[in-house]
């Protein structure tokens, strides 16, 4: 069996003239915390309100365990998209039961999943009582109730306070070594890579990146230096951050180490007395680059 859980192809959703997600392609396999990354407006939920079927597509198509999506596979899927809905004045395991009810879910599941989510002590206390934190933690145990293969959450985390966001980390990875495939939407690049084992980046509904986490701190960069200074190469060759170094037209083009930036060299020849006169990255590690399609208005 194919260990290919999801495949998306060409997806695209068109709201009247704008394009909220454009021919999207992506491949998701069993196991992998999959992180879909992009800014405000990028197409996240539009993505993923298709993926579980309450948004139609414009065109393209997807497949869940290689079949179209039907009732039958949306049953494998547990999602956890903007707004879950309880009912305040019942207790988190009273609405769970109803949640299992809804959903036809063996209510002996509900002892298990109210204990991944950390919330067995509380489940007696009406809803309305439940911290924001809390109230998150619950919507993960009602979209696990089911005991799906796989997990939809869509900004898990956000509006949390940095304690109810570590503890929403520690949940997703506890699920995940649960052995469930989880599919993750986040803005925060440092959110993924803490918790995803692979991810994608969307800009403006098209995929720029797509791969897995640890690659991201990778690529090297290489700066170009140009100095009026005799010991520029010397001084070049000094910089603890410097990889390889040639020149090129009169222009240095200096490898940057790992965790090595041109600001660092910039700073390292400044503080020698330099002052060039030409500073330039040429290519940017992944993680750069990302937090630039991040900061971007939008
Ligand atoms: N129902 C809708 N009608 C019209 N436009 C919509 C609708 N839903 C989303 N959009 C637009 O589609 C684009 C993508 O929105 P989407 O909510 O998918 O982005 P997102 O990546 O989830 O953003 P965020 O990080 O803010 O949640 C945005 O420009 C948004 O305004
Ligand atoms: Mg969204």
């Amino acid at each position: 069996m194919s260990d290919v859980v999801l495949s998306i192809n060409k997806l695209t959703k068109n709201f009247g003239k704008l394009c909220a997600v454009n021919q999207l392609d992506l491949e998701v396999r069993r196991g992998q915390i999959f992180g879909m990354l992009g800014p405000n407006g990028s197409g996240k939920t539009t993505t993923l309100g298709m993926l579980m079927g309450v948004t139609n597509p414009t065109s393209g198509s997807f497949t869940w365990f290689g079949e179209a999506a039907t009732h039958h596979t949306r049953k494998k899927i547990g999602a956890v998209l903007e707004h879950p809905i309880f009912y305040p004045y019942l207790s988190g395991q009273k609405n769970l039961e109803l949640n299992a009810m809804v959903k036809g879910a063996d209510p002996a599941n509900i002892a298990k999943v109210l204990d991944i989510v950390e919330l067995s002590a509380r489940k007696d206390d009406k809803y309305k009582t439940y911290s924001l934190g809390m109230k998150q933690r619950l919507a993960i145990a009602s979209a696990l109730v089911s005991d799906p293969i796989i997990l939809i959450l869509d900004e898990p985390t956000n509006g949390l306070d940095p304690m109810g966001i570590a503890e929403i980390r520690e949940i997703v990875k506890r699920i995940a070594a649960d052995g469930k495939t989880i599919i993750l939407a986040s803005h925060l690049l440092d959110e993924v890579q803490k918790v995803c084992s692979h991810f994608a980046v969307l800009r403006k509904g098209k995929l720029m990146h797509s791969g897995p986490v640890d690659e991201v701190g990778k690529g090297e960069e290489t700066v170009e230096v140009m100095a009026y200074h005799d010991d520029l190469a010397v001084l070049l060759q000094e910089f603890i951050g410097s990889g390889s170094i040639k020149k090129e037209n009169g222009v240095y083009q200096v490898t940057m180490k790992d965790g090595f930036h041109s600001q660092d060299l910039n700073k390292f020849l400044f503080e020698k007395g330099i002052v060039t006169s030409h500073l330039a990255t040429k290519k940017k590690t992944l993680e750069k680059q990302f937090l630039e399609i991040l900061a971007e208005a939008h």
